[in-house]
């Protein structure tokens, strides 16, 4: 790999450049479900009035993903922004394997399969349970169901982690019942033993990211692999217990359950079993896969472990081998503006908050662990808070501010990027007044960078990674007209939105001469290039083009 290329023309502003990802806040209709609208955002606004402004697509095709139906998220958000290019993501690469057939015969999916028939014991699938398509889809997993039955396989159970995040907040029954359908029918025409054996909502076990709660992992551990914790005769009556028993509990936090079958659990996982983890995304898999994995592992007491075949549905993290096995290989991202930077002397500093830190980190630098060049890159994380997000809205935005601006002002990096999690990780919660206070958060830390910038003589670019709290109203499919609880209040909607996201380019001193490129339809893989002309470097060929010309 080659270095950057300087700037025929522009030498690069005096100070940094800085990288805002204002996390989930886009462009929406301005309407009541539009809390970004509803905020009070005198600096965004400000930018939007006075800053080079435009908008880049952050969903669908524009990020990777199979079809502009499909919204985006941080994962692929953070890798398209730190690429400069739009690589295939997981969905679209798994729903390719299972169409072509090279996942059946990939050696782990034989791997497992074989050792379930050979030993007549029981293949295991773990993962979220909706159609989100962030994580998972369950078709891959109706997919691999009919597969191992046409192979023999006679006992299969699912664990069931309820989404309620990246999909309607309290959809879990739907979900189940039309899966207990396909699997009634599965059994009732082949004679097999296909059953869903546990669950939970997936903020409360299993689906932890960044370490920030192992418990979560811990108590998902339990349920599903031993089987251990509140019992019912199925999901169903699972989920209208805990509803009855708290009125109002979103699916993504309904406790950990297990199915019982003759006053036993239906599917611990036992010695010989074969585990498939069904999520493609690795954040939130990465933990649990380590448990499987891992020996010595001293994160929680997992109890004997059993002797399985554990495999992931991707491998979550290619540099720490997480998981050893895994079905589909990752996308290979290459040259990110990480490496160019560190293979070209620039100095690097990445912040944000526990939450959304790998973001910044692994995510940008296409799902790869630790530092290109640790001369050249200095990683901030600030431990997130361990309560509910809507309990503290304005999360860490104030300290995550402070060691930004700090930065900025040390003059010892020519490029920070950092991730405001509020609008999104807020915004999941659909507690409209918590949201709109984490977006007040964000804007005032915006104001704080938009000064230590014009001091410095650096540029601001300020952008997102997806939308969410922009559009934050359920709404009625066909007229779009915002659902209302007995209150008339506007029924909340938890998951990503599709709208584009907002970008400022804002260049106090004025040096770079900065005016929009033109080019139509950017979508957010176009960040790394504007932030490399700003730098004074001329982006690699094959990067999107940036947001502004310069010079
Ligand atoms: C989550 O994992 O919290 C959601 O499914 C997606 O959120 P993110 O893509 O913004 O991280
Ligand atoms: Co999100």
């Amino acid at each position: 790999m080659e270095s950057l290329k300087k700037h025929p023309r522009f030498a690069g502003v005096e100070g940094p450049v800085v990288l805002v990802v204002m996390d989930g806040i886009g462009i929406g209709r301005q309407d009541e479900g539009n809390l970004v609208h509803r905020a009070k955002t005198p600096n965004i606004d400000w930018l939007a009035e006075h800053a080079i402004a435009s908008q880049l697509k952050a969903h669908g095709t524009a990020v990777g993903l199979p079809t502009d139906g499909d919204m985006g998220n941080s994962e692929v958000g953070h890798n398209a922004i730190g690429a400069g290019r739009i690589f295939n993501q997981g969905a679209a690469r798994i729903n390719t394997a299972i169409e072509d057939g090279v996942l059946w015969d990939g050696e782990v999916w034989r791997e497992l399969t074989g050792n379930v028939k050979e030993r007549k014991s029981t293949l295991h699938f773990i993962g979220l349970f909706s159609d989100g398509n962030v994580h998972s889809h369950l078709d891959h997993l109706r997919a691999m169901l009919r597969r191992a039955k046409d192979e023999g396989v006679g006992t299969v159970r699912i664990h069931a982690l309820l989404d309620g995040r990246d999909v309607p907040p309290t959809s879990a029954l739907e979900y189940i019942d039309d899966f207990e359908g396909f699997l009634a029918d599965l059994n009732a025409e082949h004679g097999v033993d296909y059953a869903i054996a546990s669950g939970g909502g997936r903020m409360n076990i299993t689906m932890d990211r960044y370490e920030a709660d192992w418990d979560m992992v811990a108590r998902g551990w339990k349920i599903h692999v031993r089987g251990e914790g509140r019992a019912f005769s199925s999901a169903r009556e699972a989920v209208e217990t805990f509803r009855g028993e708290k009125p109002g509990i979103l699916d993504q936090d309904l406790p950990g359950f297990v199915i019982e079958r003759d006053g036993a659990p239906v599917g611990p996982v036992r010695d010989g079993d074969s585990v498939i983890l069904f999520n493609y995304r690795g954040d939130r898999a990465i933990e649990l896969s380590r448990a499987f994995d891992e020996d010595p592992f001293d994160k929680f007491d997992r109890g004997p472990r059993p002797d399985v075949k554990f495999a992931g549905m991707m491998q979550y993290d290619g540099d720490l081998e997480i998981p050893k096995k895994f079905l589909v290989p990752p996308p290979h991202i290459d040259r990110t503006i990480g490496e160019y930077l560190s293979k070209t002397g620039v100095k690097q500093l990445a912040l944000s908050e526990t939450q959304k830190f790998g973001h910044v980190t692994y995510f940008f630098n296409g799902n790869r662990s630790g530092k290109f060049n640790p001369d050249y890159e200095d990683y901030v994380e600030i431990p997130s808070d361990r309560c509910p997000f809507e309990d503290k809205p304005e999360m860490k935005a104030k300290e995550l501010t402070d060691k930004t601006v700090e930065a900025i002002e040390s003059g010892r990096y020519r490029f920070i990027r950092l991730n405001y999690p509020n609008g999104d990780m807020v915004g999941h919660t659909g507690v409209f007044e918590a949201v709109i206070r984490g977006i007040e958060a964000v804007d005032e830390g915006v104001g704080r960078i938009m000064e230590a910038v014009k001091k410095t003589n650096g540029a601001l670019i300020a952008s997102a990674d997806h939308g969410n709290s922009d559009d934050m109203a359920a709404r009625d499919k066909k007229t779009g007209e915002i659902l209302r609880d007995e209150h008339g209040r506007p029924r909340p909607k938890t998951a990503h939105s599709l709208n584009p996201v907002p970008v400022y380019v804002y260049d106090p001193s004025g040096q770079s001469n900065a005016r929009l490129s033109g080019h139509p339809d950017l979508g957010i893989s176009s960040l790394a290039a504007t932030s490399l002309v700003l730098m004074g470097y001329e982006p690699p060929e094959d990067y999107t083009p940036s947001v502004v010309e310069v010079g």
